[in-house]
């Protein structure tokens, strides 16, 4: 890897006005917190928090790894986010929203209040929600929905965001896991100019057992018809006028739940990710500041959508806890043309912009002198997240989109870390392109083998975290033993269970860390997390078919493409065009999961390569996917010769 020898420095005018201003500052903060580490994140706690009583305890660790922060104190995030900053920030642009056709909406931080407060009193005083309670969104990306979120945190009631490309099958099963008594929706919403439905889905998911969900919200947005079942359904626009913009802030304790948010794991079920209020929303705050670097008269955007935790973290909770402004975009950035979020970037005078690596990839290829038909001098802080980039498309991201001014922050994390684990700081990490850097002053997170050695200088090892941080997953909902083995059941540290993240990771000699992807059986399709058990659970569906294999094949674009193997039950059953079973079995994925998780590539194999003891060997087939030789050891196969033949069908 040349590349990775190139260093980055940071911009020196930055440096000079940015909160870490250089690497002895980092030192020095990642010291403290080593030395003294309850003191701390109570520093931080005491200073970020508007507590309205004081914790007693930092950090409980007497029933790990169900770690307890700030035990005793009591706080509200819709609080933190909103009602604290209305002293100073009354008019300043909390959400800028701009729809996919260019309609353009600005909600000041009072504005914002009383739109949260009214959705508050709706939820709790007409649809008797109450603290704890499960609500679930299915929303588009519009204010309402972080008007959503934040009307939960303020009753204390617990939101599940489910992304509105999951399908009615896909948000049934999230509704039921979190027994939810409510779902908000809207009709729908626009894409590429174009109207897109959300409530029929939510029809259809309600169709079987969902006894649970009393009471369904609608948000008008594309206003297209929807059908209304009368008693159940309500309409937003025509409730929300009449409730009272004043809603006092529910105390919440430092632990009690905040949201559940689902994620795919290596098993079928994907698991509701607990996470805490305090914890999380002081962590949110905290990166938002270091990483963003974001000032009071910045504008920040992120093009995440709130259906995952970097919608959640870093287009909500963060940047609003911070008094920020924030950019919301219910478009695609492709739409109508390339230059669509460049042409944002210069009307908003963006200072941070945050996307996914696929984004840039994407973005570079359709244009690649395209960013300078605009003006993006107003950037300051570039970053990605959700996969690995790739040198050529950090270099055009540093060069073209940042004019080789702004740092690009690389920032690793996951929906159960709540917020950046590992990151570079702009204005103080010297950057190797392409590399996540160092782990954020407060967070231990190390590269060791399953009994807690340092992996080796250039050598893969587990990405591990090895103390509790306060935005940490707190349990999988209903199912604390599936929590444990997860994330604790797989590498220690002078004994003690450590949380490994499922990703493999190489540190070099300097001390960078570069994150070289899952080890488990999921899959990163253009930043979204895919359980390969969860795709090979609703292939197995389609009626024709016996047994399925699935894995990720490095994408150009993507990062990683999906790619399936399929035994049919009945061998003579060609199926006629085996295009047309690829279709069928898409059908079936669209209909159990959602288009996201769609194959790429569906190949008819005679059998799949299995041990003795009927484990499949995954590695064999992700070399036959990239079309690699197999220079494995195949001996301890059932049969050896099955290889062959499952190369022969891939190419033939
Ligand atoms: C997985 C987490 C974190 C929000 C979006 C995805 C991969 C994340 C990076 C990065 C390389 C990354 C990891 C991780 N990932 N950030 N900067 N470089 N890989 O959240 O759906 O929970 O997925 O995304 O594999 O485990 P998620």
């Amino acid at each position: 890897m040349s590349e990775s020898k190139e260093i980055y420095f940071p911009n020196r005018e930055f440096a000079k006005q940015a909160r870490i201003k250089n690497m002895c500052e980092y030192d020095e903060l990642m010291s403290w917190a080593k030395e003294d580490y309850e003191g701390f994140w109570a520093h931080w706690a005491d200073e970020k928090i508007d507590w309205f009583e004081p914790y007693t305890k930092v950090l409980d660790e007497s029933d790990a790894p169900f770690y307890r922060w700030f035990t005793g104190g009591k706080l509200n995030v819709s609080y933190q986010c909103i009602d604290r900053h209305l002293e100073t920030r009354k008019n300043k642009a909390a959400i800028i929203f701009e729809g996919d056709r260019g309609d353009k909406q600005i909600v000041t931080y009072q504005q914002l209040h009383k739109n949260v407060n009214r959705f508050a009193n709706l939820l709790k005083n007409r649809f008797g929600v109450k603290k704890g309670d499960r609500v679930v969104l299915y929303m588009p990306m519009i204010p309402e929905a972080a008007y959503a979120m934040l009307a939960c945190a303020r009753i204390g009631a617990i939101h599940s965001v489910v992304f509105g490309g999951f399908s009615a099958e896909a948000l049934r099963d999230r509704i039921i896991d979190a027994e939810a008594k409510v779902v908000i929706t809207a009709d729908g919403a626009f894409r590429k100019d174009k109207p897109y439905m959300l409530k029929p889905v939510v029809d259809t998911a309600l169709e079987e057992g969902c006894d649970c969900v009393e009471k369904v919200l609608v948000v008008q947005r594309n206003n297209e018809d929807v059908v209304w079942i009368e008693g159940r359904d309500y309409s937003y626009n025509e409730l929300i006028e009449a409730e009272s913009d004043v809603c006092d802030p529910e105390p919440m304790d430092s632990e009690d739940p905040l949201f559940l948010l689902y994620t795919s794991g290596s098993t079928g079920k994907p698991k509701g990710v607990q996470h805490s209020q305090a914890g999380y929303i002081l962590w949110a705050q905290m990166t938002m500041e270091w990483v963003f670097d974001v000032k009071e008269n910045d504008t920040y955007w992120c093009t995440a959508d709130i259906g995952w935790i970097t919608g959640h973290t870093y287009i909500v909770y963060g940047p609003l806890a911070m008094g920020a402004t924030t950019v919301m975009f219910e478009g695609v950035p492709t739409y109508p043309d390339a230059g669509r979020a460049w042409k944002m970037v210069q009307e908003y005078g963006i200072n941070q912009f945050y996307t996914a690596p696929t984004a840039i990839r994407v973005l570079h290829k359709m244009g690649e002198n395209e960013p300078e038909k605009y003006d993006l001098s107003s950037l300051k802080v570039l970053g990605t997240v959700g996969e690995p980039i790739d040198p050529p498309a950090w270099k055009w991201y540093y060069e073209k989109i940042g004019g080789g001014r702004c740092a690009i922050v690389d920032t690793w994390w996951q929906t159960e870390t709540g917020g950046h684990m590992i990151s570079p700081l702009p204005g103080a990490t010297p950057i190797k392109p392409a590399c996540a850097t160092f782990p954020l002053p407060g967070i231990m997170a190390e590269v060791i083998e399953r009994d807690g050695t340092p992996a080796e200088p250039g050598e893969q090892g587990l990405l591990c975290i090895t103390k509790p941080w306060p935005s940490m997953i707190r349990t999988i909902w209903g199912d604390p033993e599936r929590f444990e083995k997860s994330y604790f059941g797989d590498a220690k540290k002078d004994g003690k269970p450590v949380y490994f993240s499922g990703d493999g990771a190489i540190v070099d000699e300097d001390g960078y860390i570069t994150i070289t992807g899952r080890v488990d059986d999921v899959i990163n399709v253009s930043g979204h997390r895919m359980g390969t058990a969860e795709i090979e659970a609703a292939i197995k569906k389609h009626p024709h078919v016996a047994e399925v294999a699935v894995v990720g094949k490095p994408d150009e674009i993507k990062g990683e493409s999906i790619f399936a193997y399929i035994v049919l039950k009945n061998a003579d059953d060609t199926f006629g065009e085996e295009a047309e079973l690829a279709k069928e079995i898409n059908q079936v994925i669209a209909k159990e999961i959602g288009n996201i998780a769609k194959c790429d590539t569906i190949k008819v194999v005679p059998g799949l390569p299995k041990t003795r003891s009927g484990k499949v060997m995954r590695r064999i087939l992700r070399a036959i996917a990239k079309g690699e030789e197999i220079k494995q050891d195949i001996s301890t196969l059932e049969d050896p010769g099955i290889v062959a033949k499952i190369q022969t069908c891939v190419i033939g």
